[in-house]
């Protein structure tokens, strides 16, 4: 092969390497890394909502930790949003005492519900959505 042909393959080999380099650099690199990680993020924050690391909403600890019960009134709960069953205690104790009785438990009814990562507020939030609209 002629010097010249040599020459211009060494010239292409050279360029595809620098371009190649061009694409390595670290400004490249967090370019392209850089949409996948906040994929990553947001997806872990969704996780961290829906395990419970945020505030949960009345509805949310109701279907957690009260439907299995309160749901079809197993052991007498009082069920979602029946009024019938829920005036009479609110009539005798107000939100308050009935949200007190959740804290501590009465009857079969275990405290919280059994829900351990619910706080006082979740707590109160799930009866709020138990007795609406009654
Ligand atoms: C293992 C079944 C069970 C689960 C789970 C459960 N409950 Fe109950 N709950 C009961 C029963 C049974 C009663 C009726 C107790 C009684 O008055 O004898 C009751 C009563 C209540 C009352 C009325 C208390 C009063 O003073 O009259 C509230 C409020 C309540 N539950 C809230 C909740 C909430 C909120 C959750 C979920 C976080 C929950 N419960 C989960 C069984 C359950």
């Amino acid at each position: 092969m002629k010097l010249k042909t040599w020459l211009g393959i060494l010239t292409a080999v050279v360029a595809v390497f620098t371009v190649q380099a061009q694409d390595m650099s670290e400004e490249a690199i967090k370019e392209r890394i850089k949409p996948a990680g906040s994929v990553y993020v947001a997806g872990v924050e969704a996780e961290t909502a829906a395990a419970g690391g945020g505030v949960k909403s009345g509805e949310e600890v109701y279907n957690q930790a009260c439907m299995a019960c309160h749901g079809a009134g197993v052991l007498g709960a009082p069920k979602l949003q029946v009024a019938a069953e829920w005036q009479p205690r609110l009539d005798e104790r107000g939100l308050d005492g009935i949200w007190q009785n959740a804290l501590d438990g009465i009857n079969a009814m275990p405290p919280r519900g059994a829900c351990g990562n619910c706080s006082d507020d979740e707590i109160k939030a799930a009866i709020e959505y138990m007795i609406e609209g009654i």
